[in-house]
């Protein structure tokens, strides 16, 4: 068959799409054997109470579908840990979706909630799925900056960002990849504006435990006037370390939930059953000071982190939380990011992400993110190898 007059290609939104650079980084990471710094995938231990009931719930026969909502007990730990640490007020049978990670509930929500041709609003620098996911649905993403070193809200430039079209704004805090952790006065002003503009604000809370310095984690459903509009996703594959077993939720009014839970099914039918039980073990069984030693022992290796970088003379921009720390590397070789990226492989064997993947065109070509959330062993060597820089 001569292809030349073939109609078969790929949709006009692929090419703006295409597979994410954090992605293309980390195949080549494991292409030279390196230490990779790039993508959250997080290979730290999980608790064994999480593991064992997993495998609990295997060996006893929990290996079918489930309730497009999750399991009961899920939604009820899920309930009484947003009570207990988000002072939010959820029905686990009305107001709780378990999903395929936040990445599934994100774009259930998407789908469910926005129309093609809405305008969305994010914060830059942002995390890239939240931007390709609206893409992919033919939702406009409207960035609006904000200001480095420490990332502040300019409140201004929001609200100039807001047009007849906008729809939702989505919040990410802790942030990745700039650990910004917004405050309660920023939190209270973008609140004002959903409310005076009738917004929803979807919010991504997934390193909501990963807080360094006494940042303080709020959830901006709690404000006035927040809880109708607000779709709160979080999950547990950064808490637990099980970023491959795709367990997440998000919590909204019983409005949306019907909508967004049935495209969640159309995708993802359900998060896979016997890892939902070893989720509830993690969720009901683990004190409150395993919570809290994920603040402490994150913050130490950020400072570990922080300290190679300034030494390997790429300045750091300190995090308040999640586990990236996006860095100056204005001084190594390569007149883009991503050749600055693989510049930095080639000669230390550590793996970061070029800053282009968090930023709007021509922006964070002299910014690299590294990752720390990382095994103290691949850290150190990390932290070695970039000191002989
Ligand atoms: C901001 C943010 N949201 C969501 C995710 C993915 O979460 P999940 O594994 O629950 O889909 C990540 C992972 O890197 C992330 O950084």
């Amino acid at each position: 068959m001569p292809s030349t007059t073939s109609n078969l290609r790929v949709s006009q939104i692929s090419p703006l799409i295409f597979q994410s650079e954090i992605r293309s980084m980390s195949v080549e990471c494991d292409r030279v054997g390196g230490i990779n710094l790039a993508q959250g995938i997080c290979d730290t231990d999980l608790p064994d109470s999480v593991a064992d009931q997993a495998i609990e719930a295997i060996r006893t026969g929990q290996n079918i579908y489930t309730r497009l909502d999750g399991i009961a007990p899920l939604r009820q730990a899920i309930a009484a840990k947003l009570l207990r640490h988000n002072k939010i007020a959820a029905d686990p049978d009305s107001e709780i979706l378990v999903t395929s990670g936040a990445t599934g509930a994100l774009y259930a929500a998407s789908l469910a909630l926005l129309n093609p041709g809405d305008e969305v609003i994010l914060f830059e620098p942002f995390y890239g799925y939240h931007v390709s996911g609206l893409l992919s649905m033919r939702v406009k993403p409207v960035i609006v900056p904000l200001a480095p070193p420490d990332w502040q809200l300019n409140l201004d430039t929001l609200r100039q960002s807001i047009t007849p079209r906008t729809r939702a704004i989505i919040l990410n805090t802790p942030s990745n990849p700039s650990g910004k952790v917004f405050s309660a006065a920023e939190l209270q002003a973008v609140a004002d504006l959903a409310i005076e503009h009738d917004l929803f604000v979807i919010t991504d809370e997934i390193y909501e435990y990963f807080l360094f310095d006494g940042a303080r984690h709020i959830s901006i459903a709690t404000l006035p006037g927040m809880a109708e509009r607000t779709i709160t996703i979080s999950g547990l594959s950064k808490t637990f370390s099980i970023t491959g077993w795709r367990v997440g939720y998000l919590t909204a009014s019983a409005k949306w939930i019907p909508s967004i839970g049935y495209f969640h099914d159309l995708t993802y039918v359900c998060s896979p059953a016997p890892l939902q039980y070893g989720s509830v073990a993690g969720l009901t069984q683990l004190s409150e000071s395993f919570y809290e030693s994920l603040s402490t022992e994150y913050q130490q290796k950020r400072d570990q982190l922080c300290q190679a970088l300034t030494d390997a003379g790429l300045p750091p921009s300190i995090p308040a939380g999640a586990y990236y720390i996006l860095a100056d590397v204005s001084r190594l070789p390569g007149d883009t990011a991503q050749k600055k990226a693989r510049n930095l492989l080639a000669a230390t064997g550590v793996a970061a992400v070029a800053g282009t993947a968090f930023f709007a065109e021509g922006r964070g070509e002299n910014t690299l993110r590294f990752c720390f959330g990382k095994k103290p062993e691949a850290l150190d060597r990390a932290c070695e190898a970039l000191r002989s820089l």
